[in-house]
C-alpha cells in the first residue's frame, strides 16, 4: 500500500479505491499570453499533488488536506470553501453525484508553480479512472480550467492545466492556446533547468491578475482585433493609450520572444528569458522587488543563461536556464547572495 493509499485508510477507515497525481509545471517564456491566445512553453516539475478516492455512501463528500491537517465536510452539490471548491468543482463537472471521501496532499509549493491545476488535475484523474470516463487529456485539462473559472473564480488561461495534463519533465510543452496544438521539444542542448523559490508571499495575485486579463481584452477591443495574438508588430500598438500600449507590448513581443525560441540555441534562449523578465517588470508590472533581486543574481552568474519570474507573478518562484549539471552549484551560490526566504525548488 502507497503512503497515500495508508494514510487515507488511517482517516477514513477503509482503503481508497483509486489514487490520481499530476505535477506541477515551471513556465520558460510565453508568460501572460495564454489568455490572449498566444503561445506558451511550459514544463512539468517533479513536485505533484496526489489524490485519493473512495466512495462514503452517504449525502456529503469528506474532504482530507493532509498538508493542512484538516477535514472538511461539502454536502452534494455544494462548492464549499478553503480547498474544497478544487475537489467539488472537479468531481460536479464530471458529472459525478454520490457522496465521496477525498484525501490530497501535495508538494507543489505555492506561488508560481501551479499548485491548484495539480490538485485539479491529479483529482480529475482519479475521478476519470474511478468512473471509467471517456476523457481524454486535453478534455481532463478544460475541466481542471472550467474549475477555476466556475468554482474558485479565478479567469485563468489554460496552460497550467494543460501543462500540469501533458507536460513531462523532460521537455519543454510548446503550446498554441488558441488551437491547443502542441509539440514537445527538447531544452537548448547542454542546458538544464533550476527554479528558485523567492520566499515573496504572492499578494494581491487575484485582483491584479484579473486587473491585467481586463486591460488586454480593451487593448484587443480598441485595436478591433479578436485577441493580441492577431497583432505581429508592435508598431500597430501605437494607437493605444499609454498604460494600455505597454500591456499589450508585453503580450505581443512575449507571443515573438517564444516563437523565436523554438529553435534558439542557449545562449539565445537565455537572452529571451531576460527580455521576457524586463517586459513583465517594465510593460506588465507583474514583478516583485526582491523578485527582481533574485532575478539578477541569476542573470549575472556565469553558469546561467537567462533567466526570469514564471507564474502570474507578484511575488512566488524564478526560472534560470543553466549549464547542463551546475544547477545545484548556482543555486548554493545566488541563494548565499540573495539571503533569507530563498530556496531551491528543482535543481
Ligand atoms: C497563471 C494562470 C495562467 C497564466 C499565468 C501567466 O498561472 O493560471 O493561465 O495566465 O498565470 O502566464
Amino acid at each position: 500500500m502507497s503512503r497515500a493509499e495508508s494514510t487515507f485508510q488511517s482517516v477514513f477507515g477503509y482503503a481508497p479505491a483509486i489514487t490520481g497525481r499530476a505535477p506541477g509545471r515551471v513556465n520558460l517564456l510565453g508568460e501572460h499570453t495564454d489568455y490572449q491566445g498566444g503561445f506558451v512553453l511550459p514544463a512539468a516539475i517533479p513536485q505533484q499533488a496526489t489524490v485519493s478516492i473512495g466512495k462514503n455512501g452517504g449525502h456529503a463528500h469528506r474532504l482530507h488536506s493532509a498538508n493542512l491537517h484538516q477535514t472538511l465536510t461539502v454536502e452534494v452539490g455544494e462548492v464549499g470553501t478553503g480547498f474544497a471548491p478544487y475537489l467539488t468543482g472537479s468531481v460536479a463537472l464530471c458529472g459525478v453525484h454520490e457522496a465521496l471521501d477525498i484525501w490530497v496532499w501535495s508538494d507543489v509549493p505555492s506561488g508560481g508553480l501551479s499548485s491548484s491545476a495539480a490538485l485539479e488535475l491529479a483529482t480529475l484523474r482519479a475521478i476519470r479512472e474511478l468512473y471509467r470516463l471517456p476523457l481524454d487529456d486535453v478534455q481532463l485539462a478544460l475541466i481542471g480550467q472550467k474549475v477555476e473559472h466556475e468554482y474558485v473564480g479565478v479567469m485563468c488561461g489554460v496552460m497550467d492545466q494543460m501543462a500540469s495534463s501533458l507536460a513531462d519533465t523532460e521537455h519543454m510543452l510548446f503550446l498554441d492556446t488558441r488551437s491547443l496544438e502542441r509539440r514537445r521539444l527538447p531544452l537548448p542542448s547542454g542546458t538544464q533547468i533550476l527554479v528558485l523559490d523567492s520566499g515573496v508571499p504572492r499578494r494581491l495575485a487575484g485582483s491584479g491578475y484579473n486587473e491585467r486579463r481586463a486591460q488586454v481584452e480593451e487593448a484587443s477591443r480598441l485595436l478591433g482585433v479578436p485577441q493580441l495574438r492577431d497583432v505581429h508588430d508592435v508598431s500597430q500598438l501605437s494607437v493605444l493609450p499609454e498604460l494600455l500600449y505597454r500591456r499589450a507590448r508585453h503580450v505581443v513581443s512575449e507571443n515573438a520572444r517564444v516563437l523565436e525560441a523554438l529553435t534558439a540555441d542557449a545562449a539565445r534562449f537565455g537572452t529571451l528569458m531576460n527580455a521576457s523578465h524586463a517586459s513583465l517588470q517594465g510593460d506588465y508590472q507583474v514583478s516583485h522587488p526582491q523578485v527582481d533581486v533574485l532575478v539578477a543574481l541569476l542573470q549575472a552568474h556565469p553558469q546561467v543563461y537567462g533567466a526570469r519570474m514564471t507564474g502570474a507573478g507578484f511575488g512566488g518562484a524564478v526560472v534560470a536556464l543553466v549549464q547542463e549539471g551546475q544547477a545545484a552549484q548556482v543555486a548554493a551560490e545566488v541563494l548565499a547572495q540573495y539571503g533569507a526566504g530563498g530556496q531551491m525548488v528543482v535543481p
